[in-house]
């Protein structure tokens, strides 16, 4: 048993050192001088594509030659992001669809398929936020955005793996948070429901490597703050950087990682470091680095998203939210 284990183990090392060495090198390296795919031609389906991030996406496919496909569950937004694509001479597939609803989902993906074809990268993005106190949030509110962000991603894969694993070939994209990998405070339930996503993506990568269809590739963004409008208001206090990210700047880095099927996207880079260093600082440690940066009051300006139609965010926090009250 031993006897046979130590060649394994010895070759486990090796490879876990070569690919360490792999990886630093690969960082030194310009992306220009990287070697990409070419997708052209591909279909690519974005959700909450009439918006912010989805919407910055899509344009960004269409300039490598993609098919564009875009959901979405405002017909304005997404009217109105389908001819911009047109006038950019994108081909492009608009379909209204609440992906909170799995019977929505499947009918849309139906239609995509027959009217469209088979769908070669499959976008996650879709996402909202109610950010209130855990006990001012309605029930209804938790279930629907654990339904948006997180339950249409099993309902999407569902819809979209089966082919792809049938031709060994695809591609992944899962649009999370940096809070899907550390939490942040006063939203529970988009923190939790980022997280939910996350653990799906990772599982996912797992399975279809076991199942060794290691022709799809899985990328799993991870953004600080992006200026969408879904996060009107908030700010980390430091670095200012996690809060001013660009949708156009993200998108763009997003497609960069999948032409070069790059596995996690970290936007700023510090977002990174923040999550490494919540897992290996002790507690307290990282309580003080988080009260720093703001992380637990950074919704305390929200004022929610300035084009949602949901009923509007009143905002009550408690007088004394200082980032020191959450450590008491
Ligand atoms: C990329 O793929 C498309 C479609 O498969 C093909 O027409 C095109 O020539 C390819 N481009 C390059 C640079 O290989
Ligand atoms: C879509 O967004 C517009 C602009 O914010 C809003 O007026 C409209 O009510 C929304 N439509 C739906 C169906 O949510």
């Amino acid at each position: 048993m031993a006897a046979a284990l130590l060649p394994q183990l010895i070759w486990t090392f090796f490879s876990i050192v070569l690919y360490v060495i792999g990886a630093v090198c690969l960082a030194f390296i310009p992306k220009r001088f990287r070697t990409k795919k070419n997708i052209s031609k591909q279909i690519v389906l974005v959700t909450g594509a009439g918006h912010g991030i989805g919407r910055a996406l899509a344009h960004k496919f269409a300039q490598q030659g993609c098919i564009v496909v875009l959901w979405d569950i405002n017909e304005t937004w997404l009217e109105d992001a389908r001819e911009s694509l047109v006038l950019c001479r994108a081909t492009v597939h608009a379909y209204v669809c609440d992906v909170s609803d799995k019977d929505d989902v499947y009918r849309c993906a139906a239609l995509v398929q027959a009217e469209v074809g088979e769908v070669n990268i499959l976008v996650n993005n879709a996402g909202i936020v109610r950010a209130k106190y855990l006990l001012e949030l309605p029930d209804e509110d938790i279930l629907k955005v654990f339904r948006t962000n997180a339950f249409a991603h099993f309902w999407t894969l569902k819809a979209f793996l089966p082919y792809m694993m049938e031709v060994n070939h695809g591609h992944i994209v899962t649009v999370a948070s940096v809070v899907g990998k550390g939490a942040g405070g006063q939203a529970s339930e988009y923190i939790s429901s980022k997280f939910a996503a996350v653990g799906l993506h990772e599982s996912m990568e797992m399975e279809l490597r076991a199942l060794r269809r290691t022709g799809i590739h899985m990328t799993l963004v991870c953004p600080g703050l992006v200026r969408t409008g879904l996060f009107e208001g908030a700010e980390y206090r430091f670095p200012k950087l996690i809060s001013t990210l660009d949708s156009e700047q993200l998108a763009h880095d997003i497609v960069e990682a999948v032409l070069m099927n790059e596995h996690t996207v970290y936007k700023p880079f510090i977002a990174n470091v923040a999550v490494r260093l919540k897992n290996i600082l002790p507690h307290k440690a990282f309580d003080t680095l988080t009260d720093f940066s703001g992380a637990a009051t950074m919704l305390n300006n929200f004022r929610g998203h300035p084009l949602e139609t949901t009923p509007t965010f009143v905002k009550s926090p408690p007088a004394n939210a200082t980032p020191t009250a959450k450590a008491s």
